[in-house]
Formats: C-alpha cells, structure tokens, sequence
C-alpha cells in the first residue's frame, strides 16, 4: 500500500479471496491463451457480461427521459451506478461523479472547462515526467491555446517543492505509472499543491485497478479513470471534481439533458451532474459498469493487492533468470516492463502471439517517458487476481521459445 492511501475497502473483513473462484468468474480464461494485458483493458466478469446482455435483450430504454417502466428502471440504476462509483473513491457526495466516455476524456473535459478559461500566458501546468498521453496532451493542448507553460516535473516530491510557485495553476500527476508501475506519493504531493493554491489533478486509470483510494482523505480536486480498465465495459469513464470547481466550470458539450432552459438567445445549465452530460449517455456501459462493481464488492480488495504483489514477485524472478534482460518498472507492481538486449520488443509481441499469450509492446501511450528511460518501446506484462501461476510458467516458456528464434 502506498503511503497515504487511505483505503475504503468496504467491510472486507467479511470476505474470503479464493484465486480459482475469482478466475472462475471470467469466461474468457476458458481458453488455452493467456491474458498479460489487462493494463491494456481488462476481461470482464460474467456479471457484467449478463447484465449488458439483459439490458439489451429485455430491458432496452433510454435513461432520464421518458416515463415508461423499463426507462425509469434504467434511471434507478444509473443513480445507482454513479454512488456506487461514489463509495468506490470515498465521494460522498455522487452529483460530484461525471459520465464520461473514458479517463481520456475526463482530462480533456478538465482542460477545456476548468483550466482553459483560467489560464494566462506565463501560468504553469506541472506535468509529471511518468504521464500516459492522456495526461499530457491535454495540457499541452490548453497550454497552446492559451499561453501558459507545461512544467516538467520527475514526479519527485522533493523536485515538487523546487518547482511550484504562484505561477502553479495545475499539476498532473499519474496514480500508477502504466510503464514502470511506480506509485507517487499523492498525500504528500496533494499538500504540497495546495500550499500554492494550486489545484491536483490525478489519472487513476491504472491506480484504481489495483489499489483503494479515498479521493477525499487525499483532497484530490479532480479524479479521472476508465471504467473497462477496471473490470468494466469499454467507451465509459468517470470524472471526479470538488463540487465547488465543477460548479465555476463552463459546460464542455451543449445537447439534451445539460440545460435547464434553452431559447433561441440563451440557455440556463443544468445543475451537477447532468451540467457535463449532454446526450444519452452510454446507457448499456453504466448498467455493465454498475453490475460489475456489485460484483467487486464480494472481494477484498486489498487481499486482492497482495495476491497479484505476489503473482509480479513470482513473474519477476523467473525473468531475472533469464540472459540479458533490462527492467523499467518497480518491485511488486502489476506492471513489468522490460527489454532483451538485441531483440525488438514487436518481434517478442509477435512470437509471444503465436503461442497464445497477450501482452503488450513499443511506446505504451508514453513517447516522453520512453525518451527518459532510454529506449523506443518495452515488453510489458500487466497482472490481475485473475492470474495464476501457470499463467506465468506458459508466459516463460513462450518467451524462451521466441528468444531462440531471434537470438
Ligand atoms: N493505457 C493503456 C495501456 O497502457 C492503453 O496499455
């Protein structure tokens, strides 16, 4: 657990992990082929799988609009859905949680509707070294419209200090590096931030999967993260904001359900969190996402933490076996990132393909961090509770097949 977690691991003193029963829940590990890309997104449980397939089955209807029984069900549960998302952060308050279609998204809304009417020329963005596209285009792109400045930052708390000033408006920093695996220490860095009246924006995409985070006790002012990454449908997000920010925030897209009022001259906008709502929303993503956080609520998350701690130790010692191997990512982490000397990542990816194991290769969404670490692309593998050993063993022996072809 990483300093200054506070976890809301809801009552999982009542719960047992059982690796088999968790696996057992995944219909698509009844196969031969091996999942080592769930950083990538993750497989779905079958409880999400059956409530998509119900909605669309017997239930279809739109949501917060019409009057009809299955529609007013679908409302119920979208309210439901979001403080479910609530409880999963420690929000109390659920009109603070937007649908978005994915964390990218989240960070763009954030750009273009907090930072982009604040900023002025010369006003930084800190923006950590570690970040996933996603956490940075986004202020790259305000900062050009704009005038303001990117700051580069290691991701260093001590570096943090020598960095921000009254010129800070924003500092960006990931929960887990989708590279290295590395975890800022985001207590320390929020006090920091705050000392300067500066405001801290956190991508959870890959952060949530893997580690309980209490948005409030860690005085987040924004929190984006993905839904599929986190056993959830694809196409859906979530953004976090301090009811006070999102209610000074201009709307990010006009349509149905984000006004009070419209005419020809004006319009009133509606209040949180339907403000950033416009359109139907993805109505089939949220019934999945609802079912599957149901579902999560039956395991605890930090046994969870641990088994898969223990899965990276294991991955990670049989790799150290192995001749001429360069390791980018931290101990413990459900991401390990590495190369083999001499041997391009893509070719591992594709040799690794044809023996039925997936896992990913190259940039990883992450030019500026792979300049850093010195190479053009990595091998990763990213591990979930529902991996097992064997996993693993297949994973080492397909790897030491495609090293002897291409060695
Ligand atoms: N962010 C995802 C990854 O790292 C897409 O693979």
């Amino acid at each position: 657990m990483v300093t200054g977690m506070v976890s809301p691991d809801l009552n999982s003193a009542n719960k047992h992990f059982s690796p088999k029963q968790f696996r057992a829940d995944f219909p698509a590990l009844n196969s031969e082929s091996v999942y080592l890309d769930s950083a990538a997104t993750a497989l779905k449980p079958k409880a999400m799988i059956d409530a998509t397939m119900q909605y669309y089955t017997h239930n279809t209807a739109t949501a917060e609009r019409s009057l009809h029984h299955d529609a007013v069900k679908v409302t119920e549960a979208i309210k439901q859905a979001r403080q479910n998302v609530a409880d999963l952060i420690a929000i109390k308050n659920s009109s603070e949680i937007i649908w978005t279609k994915g964390a990218t998204e989240s960070i763009n809304l954030i750009a273009q509707s907090y930072a982009r009417p604040l900023l002025k020329p010369d006003d930084e963005i800190i923006v950590s070294e570690l970040e996933h596209h996603s956490n940075l285009l986004p202020w790259l792109i305000v900062a050009q419209q704009t005038g303001a400045k990117i700051i580069k930052w290691s991701s260093n708390v001590d570096e943090l200090t020598s960095l921000l000033s009254s010129r800070t408006k924003i500092v960006a920093i990931t929960q887990m590096s989708n590279v290295t695996g590395f975890c800022p220490d985001l207590f320390a860095i929020s006090q920091l931030v705050h000392q300067y009246n500066a405001i801290l924006v956190v991508d959870g995409a890959q952060g949530i999967v893997h580690q309980p985070i209490n948005v409030e006790a860690l005085n987040i002012d924004f929190y984006a993260f993905s839904a599929h990454k986190l056993y959830g449908p694809t196409g859906l997000g979530i953004l976090y904001g301090k009811k006070a920010l999102l209610e000074q925030m201009t709307v990010w897209q006009g349509g149905g359900k984000m006004l009070k009022k419209a005419s020809f001259t004006e319009f009133v906008v509606a209040d949180l969190p339907y403000k950033f709502e416009a359109g139907t929303p993805n109505i089939a993503g949220i019934i999945g996402f609802n079912a599957t956080l149901q579902w999560l609520k039956n395991w605890p998350l930090t046994q969870l933490e641990q088994y898969t701690d223990q899965l990276s130790q294991y991955a990670k010692t049989q790799l150290t076996q192995l001749a001429n191997i360069k390791f980018y990512s931290v101990d413990n982490s459900p991401i390990i990132s590495f190369n083999i000397n001499q041997i391009h990542h893509n070719d591992i990816a594709i040799l690794l393909s044809e023996q039925q194991i997936a896992i990913r290769t190259g940039e990883i969404c992450a030019q500026p961090l792979m300049n850093k670490l010195g190479c053009h692309g990595v091998i990763r593998i990213s591990l979930m509770p529902y991996n097992n050993q064997n996993d693993i063993d297949k994973f080492i022996t397909a790897l030491k097949n495609a090293m002897n072809v291409l060695i």
